[in-house]
């Protein structure tokens, strides 16, 4: 997988090929076809949260009469699930509304809705800023979808942006809408509780809650009797997960949950993101250690690397506290175990020095890759009330490209590092650039390329690696 940057773009389609595509990081419904009579099309920006969001949105909305459709003009109902991390990832939406328009003038009857993130973050001012936005509904407020659809039916606009302290979805079962048939996410928590200085989530997604474990371990059951070989449990800090029954007699902590999931069947790989630095503990890392079938990567963004801007951040760890957690992983789980990072280039008031200590940060871990963005302000943050904004523009992106270009190189020593070793690769996929050869990914998380033979997707092949690129492994199956 090539490092997700956030450069800008040039869209020089026209507005009929925009419109009937998404943009690269976007995903769409895929078709469903149970003879239900409306049809519901979303796309989902943003994270995976979102995504899986949007499986549980379908689910609902299915119960409601809807099929999805991958086609927008055949859409009843178009829903985009929205982000608000960044100022970019607002105007991207904004840009789709203008060119779902195009659809909207054909088909009048068309319903738009809003959900997620940008919903919560404006609210109904989204219905005044955005005359085709019929609904908006925030992300703890998707039961009442059937009700608000309702209202819409009688010519209304209709909003719920209600925050929920308990809404888990536990009990809904997600429709599958993008998934290979191989590998699903889970939620096991929702919102967050850490207030990071720089991050909108605490305001669209709300207080931090855990899912119930047991609705967790049955939904990962479900997946394995469809055949599925791969979940990740996801959650904005999943190292901070903590439910207890409600008598009060059993209680679960992430590194439990993991080994509930992990013993369900050893044929079932286990992942989990985000690991957050100052909750991350040496029982998760041990409980990696003992189950094979958990992968030996972890997500664990630092944002910077240097102590000040960590405290402006309000990451509440300092550079020293980061380094022992990467030194604590490399000492349990070895030299092999994957490491990818976010990064914030440009913070508030951040020094040349301090960005030197970003790169440097990134020299002694080694990250396998990061996902690197320039600070963006969020309306409603501290950092938004309480720190300046001062670093110009063009300087935030000759950072950024700094800490893509670090990133570059560590990810080209990592995968030489990967050369000439035998990796058990889960397929998905044939590879983008041939029916020939099919694409997986390692215990690492890395993509692995390699000639098809009798092998097909769902397989666990064994691959010996023989060449890279900065994000790929190319290699050869040895049975
Ligand atoms: N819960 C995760 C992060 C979720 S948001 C964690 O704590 O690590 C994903 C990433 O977006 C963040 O890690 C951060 O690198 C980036 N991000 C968040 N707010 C941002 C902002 N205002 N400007 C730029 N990048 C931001
Ligand atoms: Fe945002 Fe921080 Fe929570 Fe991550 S941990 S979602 S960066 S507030
Ligand atoms: Fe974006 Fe919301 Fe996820 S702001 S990153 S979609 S939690």
């Amino acid at each position: 997988m090539d490092p997700i940057v956030d450069l800008d773009f040039i869209d020089n389609r026209t507005p009929e090929q925009a419109a009937a595509a998404a943009s690269c990081d976007t995903k769409v419904t895929a078709e469903t076809n149970t003879g239900k009579t409306r049809k519901l099309y979303i796309e989902s920006y943003g994270c995976q949260m979102n995504f899986s969001d949007s499986e549980i949105v379908s689910s609902i909305m299915h119960e409601q009469g809807f099929d999805t459709t991958a086609q927008i003009e055949h859409a009843d109902v178009v829903f985009l699930n929205t982000c608000s991390i960044r100022e970019k990832a607002e105007t991207t939406v904004r840009n789709r509304l203008g060119q779902i328009n195009y659809f909207k003038k054909k088909k009048p009857e068309m319903v738009i809705g809003i959900l997620g993130c940008m919903a919560e973050r404006l609210k109904k001012s989204l219905l005044e800023e955005e005359k085709i936005v019929d609904l908006v509904v925030g992300p703890d407020a998707y039961r009442d979808l059937p009700n608000l659809i309702n209202e819409v039916d009688g010519g209304q606009k209709a909003v719920n942006v209600l925050l929920s302290r308990e809404e888990t979805y536990a009990d809904i079962n997600p429709i599958r809408l993008n998934s290979n048939g191989v590998s699903a996410f889970i939620s096991i928590m929702r919102g967050c509780d850490n207030m990071c200085s720089f991050c909108v989530v605490p305001f669209t997604r709300g207080r931090e809650r855990s899912r119930d474990a047991h609705s967790i371990v049955k939904e990962a059951e479900a997946l394995v009797a469809q055949g599925y070989k791969e979940v990740t449990l996801l959650g904005q800090n999943v190292d901070s997960y903590k439910w207890a029954s409600e008598d009060g007699t059993e209680q679960v902590n992430f590194a439990q949950l993991l080994e509930m999931v992990a013993k369900l069947s050893p044929m079932l790989r286990v992942r989990f993101s985000t690991s957050h630095p100052k909750d991350i503990t040496d029982e998760v890392l041990y409980t990696m250690k003992k189950y094979d079938n958990i992968c030996k990567y972890i997500h664990l963004p630092a944002q910077s690397g240097n102590s000040r801007v960590l405290e402006l951040m309000s990451r509440t760890y300092d550079r020293a506290w980061y380094l022992n957690r990467v030194d604590a992983i490399r000492a349990i789980l070895g030299e092999e175990c994957g490491i990818s990072s976010d990064m914030i280039a440009g913070f508030c008031t951040e020094t040349e020095e301090e960005h030197q200590d970003t790169l440097s940060l990134m020299d002694y871990v080694q990250y396998d890759y990061s996902y690197m963005f320039f600070y963006s302000e969020r309306p409603g943050t501290l950092a938004a009330r309480k720190l300046v904004d001062d670093i110009p523009l063009e300087v935030k992106k000759r950072r950024l490209a700094e800490i893509i270009e670090k990133q570059r190189e560590c990810s080209l020593n990592r995968n030489k590092l990967d050369v000439g070793k035998v990796h058990r690769v889960l397929v998905e996929n044939f590879s983008k650039k041939s029916d020939q050869q099919l694409s997986g990914r390692n215990d690492q998380n890395k993509v692995v390329i390699f000639d098809k033979k009798h092998y097909k997707k769902g397989d666990y092949v064994n691959v010996l690696v023989n060449d890279c690129s900065v994000g790929t492994l190319f290699g050869e199956a040895v049975d």
